[in-house]
C-alpha cells in the first residue's frame, strides 16, 4: 500500500499551472490522509490560483498518478498558496525575462527638461558614454520620438538588426542605444498621434534585447507632455535629471518639469546647468553669455544637488570616427561629463 513518502514523491513532480513551479518547490502537498482497509487517498493540495480551468486538469492529473501508484479512490481538496509563497516565485520568474519588472537590476534615469533645446540630448548622449567610459554598462533610449536626435548626435549611422523576435540595439562607445531615428526613412517626419507614442516607448523596452544593463538613459522630448507622462506611468521606479540653462526664467520652466517628476514619485537626482558660460580661449575670461545663477536656484528650490555646469563649447571633431555632440575624455567639458557620471553612481549606489 502507498506511504505519505510515496504521495508526496509522485505528487512533487507535478506542475503548479500558474508559477511553472513543481509541487515539491511550492511545498503544494499540505495534507495526506491515507486509509489502508479502502485503499483509499485524500490530500489538500496549494495552488497559485483556484478555480481556473487548469484546476480541472491538474485534478484529473493528480487522481491518475495516485491510482497509478496504487490507490483505488482519491479525494482531493484545493487551497491558495499563501501571497508571499506566490510573490516570492512571481519575482525570481520575471527577473530574467523583463526590463521593467520589478525586481529588475537596471537603474532608469530620465533627461527632463521644461523646455526644448536647452541640451538634454547632448546631456544624455555624453552622461551614457561617460558611465560607459568608467565601466557601467548603459544603453540609451531616444524616447525623443518625434524630434529624434540621438543617432545623429552620437554618429550612428548602423541601423539594428533584428534577430528572432528581439531588435538589437545599436552599440556604439559601448553604448546601447535605441531610437526612433532607426525606423525612419530618410528622415521624413514622424506623423502617429498620442496613442502611438506609448506603444512605441513599450516597444523600446519589450522588444529590444537590451540584456543585463546597469543603466538605462531616457533622453525626453521637451516639456511635459504624453512621453514624459508615459514615462512617469511605465517605469514607477525612474529617476530623474533636470537640464535647465543659466537663465532665471529657464530654470523657472523647467522647475514645471521637476513638479511633474515629483507628483509622480520620480526622484530627481539632481540638476545639470547647460551652457553655464563661454571661456575665451585667448583670455581665460568667462562669459555668462545666457545669466547666471538659474542652475542653482533651481536645485535649492527642488532641494537637490547642482550635478555640473557645463561650458559653451563644441566637441573636437575626430574626421575619422565621427560624433558630432559627443565629447573626448579629455576635452574639458568630457572631464565634467565624467565628475558628473561618478556623481550619479554615488547617488544611486552601485
Ligand atoms: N554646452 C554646449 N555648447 C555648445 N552647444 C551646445 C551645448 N549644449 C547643447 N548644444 C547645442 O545646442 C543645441 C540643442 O541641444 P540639444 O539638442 O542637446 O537640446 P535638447 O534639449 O535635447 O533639445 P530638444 O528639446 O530639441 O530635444 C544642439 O545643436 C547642441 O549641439
Ligand atoms: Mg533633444
Amino acid at each position: 500500500m502507498l506511504t505519505e513518502q510515496q504521495v508526496l514523491e509522485v505528487l512533487g513532480n507535478l506542475q503548479d499551472p500558474y508559477i511553472n513551479k513543481t509541487f515539491k518547490e511550492t511545498n503544494a502537498v499540505q495534507e495526506i490522509k491515507i486509509k489502508e482497509e479502502k485503499k483509499h487517498v485524500s490530500v489538500k493540495i496549494a495552488l497559485a490560483k483556484t478555480g481556473t480551468p487548469e484546476q480541472l486538469q491538474i485534478q484529473t492529473t493528480i487522481v491518475n498518478v495516485l491510482k497509478q501508484a496504487g490507490a483505488e479512490s482519491v479525494g482531493i481538496r484545493f487551497t491558495e498558496l499563501a501571497p508571499e509563497v506566490i510573490q516570492a516565485f512571481q519575482g525570481e520568474m520575471e527577473e530574467d525575462t523583463s526590463l521593467l519588472s520589478p525586481t529588475s537590476k537596471t537603474t532608469f534615469i530620465a533627461i527632463a527638461s521644461g523646455k526644448g533645446g536647452v541640451g538634454k540630448s547632448t546631456v544624455s548622449v555624453n552622461l551614457a558614454v561617460a558611465l560607459a567610459r568608467l565601466g557601467k554598462k548603459v544603453g540609451l533610449i531616444d524616447a525623443d520620438i518625434y524630434g529624434f536626435s540621438v543617432p545623429d548626435m552620437m554618429g550612428i549611422t548602423q541601423r539594428p538588426v533584428v534577430r528572432g523576435e528581439k531588435i538589437i540595439p545599436v552599440d556604439r562607445f559601448d553604448v546601447k542605444v535605441i531610437s526612433m531615428g532607426f525606423f525612419v526613412e530618410d528622415n521624413s517626419p514622424i506623423i502617429w498621434r498620442g496613442p502611438m507614442l506609448g506603444k512605441m516607448l513599450n516597444n523600446f523596452f519589450q522588444e529590444v534585447e537590451w540584456g543585463d544593463l546597469d543603466y538605462l538613459l531616457l533622453d525626453l522630448p521637451p516639456g511635459t507632455g504624453d512621453v514624459a507622462l508615459d514615462v512617469h506611468s511605465m517605469l514607477p521606479a525612474c529617476k530623474e535629471i533636470i537640464v535647465t540653462t543659466p537663465h532665471p526664467t529657464a530654470a523657472f520652466v523647467a522647475a514645471r518639469a521637476g513638479a511633474m517628476a515629483l507628483k509622480t514619485d520620480h526622484e530627481v537626482i539632481g540638476v545639470i546647468e547647460n551652457m553655464s558660460y563661454f571661456e575665451s580661449k585667448v583670455t581665460k575670461e568667462k562669459e555668462y553669455v545666457f545669466g547666471k545663477g538659474g542652475g542653482e536656484k533651481l536645485a535649492s528650490e527642488m532641494q537637490v544637488d547642482l550635478l555640473g555646469q557645463l561650458p559653451l563649447q563644441q566637441p573636437d571633431w575626430n574626421t575619422s570616427d565621427f560624433a558630432p555632440s559627443v565629447y573626448e575624455d579629455d576635452n574639458e567639458v568630457g572631464k565634467i561629463f565624467s565628475d558628473i557620471a561618478k556623481k550619479v553612481i554615488e547617488k544611486v549606489g552601485k
